[in-house]
């Protein structure tokens, strides 16, 4: 008798578990160094993954890669794959950009780090105000860092507790943007590792979207920040509706409170960022990741106004330690990374190619989704690309956190890595580079088309 079906983002589940064990049996059946290597050589790292996300990736065990360039990595067992992951971000610009290795290439000459400026910071500094606009910058490794040294600038100057962020948001492991909405009330996600204080004294969740929330919790007089990505792109991705920022700019300022917006992967968007693509004017503004072409760098600017305000309560401020700033950022190989990531990798050429790269991608994989009428949708900021199982578009975190199927995104992403082709683990996540050719989003068509077959017939 044949089990009962469950249907799964109109999947047959019996279709989409039989997949799964397929695709991850396929997976592993041809890659015998890596399972070789992996079990003479984890044992020494906790959990058998250097870093604890590594866990995130869907196949029965991680890929070890031997070398990756441009748009094509390849792994110790000598498959060769398209990489649409990138890093998630890291390696937008593409693995190893020309420009970059060569900066790197040129300043391992001459010292890895000396906590003193360079002659390529200046560089950079000019370079920063000509692509993101004219802001007071400061560099950091991690976007993580960059965030948490802008919230400090922001209780700074406004002398307020709290933070506004957006339900389902991701700003890097920043204590404030770990929160989530639950019936109506701020609360730490539940995932959290040992998290001691309570995340409702200095944090406010609200929906994306949501004005009217917005403006509720601005009237408290408790908020320093509103921090937001311009799109949400750490859930599955909510586009902001229209007139959203251009209320959010009013609100803040008319409750006194900052913008920060938080660009590390709407960078994909174009030259400057979604915020120079859609003329928004924050308060502050950070991008990390692929900033300095994948070397850790991140950086954090803020108007002159900030500035000044900033510079009044640091006159007054007592000596010591202020919270801001790591041993190892503002080290000369970021330098010369960034100066040349932004002189020779942002370029206007490179985005339009992103551009149309991503513009064919989304369009083939939304007409794969039609023909097998499968009830997903397919959404894009510039560079970036995602297919989501479920129909669209999305308006917030919660209906974002509803759409997201990991049985079917599993089984997906490990069916694609089978036919060539790297999506990012988290959702599913795609971005073309300056690097990823015509024929390589063609591939990631055909597979995808291959694997809706299979699931759909
Ligand atoms: C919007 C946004 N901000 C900040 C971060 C944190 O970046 P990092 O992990 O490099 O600190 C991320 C990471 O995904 C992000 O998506």
């Amino acid at each position: 008798m044949r089990e009962q079906t469950d249907v799964i983002a109109g999947v047959d589940g019996m279709r989409l578990r039989s997949l799964a064990l397929r695709e991850a049996k396929r997976f592993a059946a041809t890659r015998p160094q890596t399972q070789a290597a992996l079990k003479a050589g984890v044992g020494p790292w906790l959990g058998g993954v250097p870093m604890h996300w590594m866990r995130d990736w869907p196949m029965p065990f991680p890929l070890l890669v031997a070398k990756a360039k441009g748009a094509r990595l390849t792994d110790i067992d000598g498959y060769g794959v398209d990489d649409f992951c990138l890093g998630d971000t890291g390696s937008m610009f593409g693995h190893s950009p020309k420009a970059v290795a060569r900066a790197i290439a040129k300043q391992a000459r001459r010292g890895l780090t000396y906590m003193l400026p360079t002659e390529d910071a200046l560089e950079a500094g000019r370079l920063l105000s000509k692509r993101f606009g004219d802001f007071r910058w400061q560099i950091a490794t991690t976007a993580t860092d960059a965030n948490r040294f802008a919230l400090r600038v922001a209780r700074a100057v406004t002398g307020r507790p709290k933070v506004l962020v957006f339900n389902g948001c991701y700003h890097g492991t920043v204590d404030e943007a770990m929160v989530a909405l639950e019936g109506g009330k701020t609360v730490a996600r539940p995932g959290l590792v040992g998290q001691a204080a309570d995340l409702s004294q200095t944090a406010v969740c609200v929906e994306f979207n949501d004005i009217a929330g917005v403006e509720a919790a601005l009237q408290t007089g408790e908020i320093a920040a509103v921090l937001t990505e311009p799109v949400m792109t750490n859930s599955c991705m909510v586009l902001p509706q229209a007139g959203f920022h251009d209320a959010l700019r009013t609100l803040t300022r008319r409750y006194g409170a900052l913008l920060i917006i938080d660009e590390t992967h709407t960078i994909s968007s174009g030259l400057g960022g979604y915020s120079a693509v859609h003329s928004l004017s924050p308060d502050m503004f950070v991008v990390g990741k692929c900033v300095a072409g994948g070397m850790p760098t991140a950086v954090w600017g803020m108007t002159d106004a900030v500035a000044a305000r900033f510079a009044d309560y640091d006159s007054t401020r007592a000596p010591g330690h202020s919270g801001m700033g790591t041993t190892l950022s503002g080290n000369p190989m970021q330098f010369a990374c960034l100066r040349a990531t932004l002189r020779d990798v942002m370029t206007p050429a490179n985005y339009a190619h992103m551009e149309a790269g991503a513009r064919r991608l989304s369009a083939g994989l939304a007409r794969v989704i039609d023909s097998h009428r499968a009830p997903w949708h397919v959404v894009r900021v510039g560079a970036r690309v995602e297919f989501i199982c479920a129909p669209g578009p999305l308006h917030n975190g919660a209906e974002a956190a509803l759409a997201h199927q990991p049985q079917i995104e599993a089984a997906l992403h490990v069916a694609l890595l089978n036919r060539g082709c790297l999506i990012a683990p988290f959702h599913n996540m795609m971005l073309i580079s300056p690097a990823t050719k015509k024929r390589q989003i063609d591939r990631l068509i055909a597979a995808f088309d291959e694997i809706l077959t299979d699931l759909f017939a």
